[in-house]
């Protein structure tokens, strides 16, 4: 039975592990990226190739969940291909596969889980079911060599904005998280209403540097005295701003807009998760998602966290947006960890952070 020779597998690879190189093959395919990648002993990437459909899905405004699994099957072999090519290894050399089962576009997904499977199955090898999100802090392993937890993690990104307390390798609890839109569909969507494109994060960082924080879209405290977030309000007030300008027939400010959303957003995200880190006496402070690719963003954080005394991990730039090597490493220290052996049965799970060990935090 497959299921009994994995298991073998894995517990032999997690007993042996410090004596011998680990090869894991990651795959993503949870949003509008399509990425395999092989990563050494979790740390190290031997390559990460990403397809990514922005494109495709640009005239749309947005990403069509169908339109993206489609196109997912179509790249798959291809990306495979590549990936063991640059990374100079075959098939045979892999040890196990990484796959995100969740959180995402449950199409999307279905067609990464069962390309992973049939992979793992052929190759009679373990297979390893990773959540998106524990990914996106992973990636800052194969940026920092020497991380380790414990340590706050700040994730933003088109799904999520969460705070979490990642106690090692694979407990984590979460402090808060958003309680509607997350950060990078915030941005996307006051992006669509200002007429910018898709995907919209980075036109509104662009646009912001060149308007100033004049316009109040923020003017209570967010979720006060928790660690949650709720974003949506902000999408409402710039669709009513901007309404009311065109139906006098003003010049909408585009550049202030931005300027005044990104600035209110960011430092509500900042505040909370430097408060983060002061309630649990973090020392350290990980940040992940595609939303960490953000200027204003970095720039806060680091000062907050130089006035403070936290050391700031954030990802380099080619690690904030989806991608196979984070799912890779964070499968690798799953499997060090003894957790996420999963068998042919694995089915996708869109709403995975549900799942996560929650506590309800105050400040
Ligand atoms: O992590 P990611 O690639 O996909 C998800 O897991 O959702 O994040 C994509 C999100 C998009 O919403 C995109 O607009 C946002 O990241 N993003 C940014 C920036 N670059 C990408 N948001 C703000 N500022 C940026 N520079
Ligand atoms: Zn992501």
């Amino acid at each position: 039975m497959y299921i009994d020779i994995a298991k073998e597998k894995f517990n032999k690879l997690k007993k042996e592990y410090k004596q011998k190189d680990i090869l894991v093959l990651g795959i993503e395919s949870s949003c509008d990226e399509t990425s395999i990648a092989v990563v050494k002993n979790g740390r190290e990437i031997l390559s990460n190739v990403i397809a990514t459909q922005i494109e495709i899905h640009a005239r749309f405004g947005g990403v069509v969940p169908e339109v993206a699994s489609r196109n997912h099957l179509l790249a798959l072999d291809t990306v495979l291909e590549e990936s063991l090519q640059k990374a100079n290894v075959k098939l045979e050399d892999i040890d196990a596969i990484a796959v995100t089962y969740g959180a995402g576009l449950v199409g999307a997904l279905m067609v990464g889980v069962s390309y992973a499977k049939a992979l793992a199955y052929a190759l009679q090898i373990p297979l390893i079911a990773v959540n998106h999100i524990k990914g996106h802090i992973s990636a800052n392993y194969l940026c920092y060599k020497d991380l380790k937890p414990p340590f706050i993690s700040l994730i933003v990104s088109g799904g999520h904005t969460a705070l979490v307390r990642v106690e090692n390798y694979y407990k984590n609890t979460l402090l808060g998280s958003t309680t509607d839109d997350a950060v990078g569909e915030c941005y996307d969507k006051v992006a669509k209403c200002l007429g910018l494109g898709y995907p919209g994060g980075v036109l509104i960082d662009k646009k912001s540097k060149e308007g100033k924080n004049v316009i109040p879209f923020v003017t209570h405290e967010i979720c006060p005295k928790t660690f949650d977030f709720s974003l949506s309000g902000v999408k409402t007030s710039v669709i009513n701003y901007v309404h009311k300008l065109e139906q006098k027939g003003e010049k909408i400010p585009v550049e202030d807009i931005c300027a005044s959303v990104q600035t209110q957003v960011m430092e509500t995200i900042v505040d909370k998760t430097i408060k983060a880190c002061k309630k649990f006496k973090s020392k350290s402070l990980v940040v992940g998602g595609g939303v960490s690719a953000n200027s204003y963003l970095r720039q806060r954080l680091e000062e907050e966290c130089d006035k403070e005394g936290i050391e700031l991990y954030l990802p380099d730039l080619a690690l904030t947006g989806d991608n196979g090597a984070m799912i890779a490493s964070e499968g690798y220290f799953q499997l060090i960890s003894g957790k996420g052996l999963a068998g042919l049965d694995l089915s996708p799970a869109p709403n995975i952070n549900l799942k996560w060990e929650r506590r309800k935090e105050k400040f």
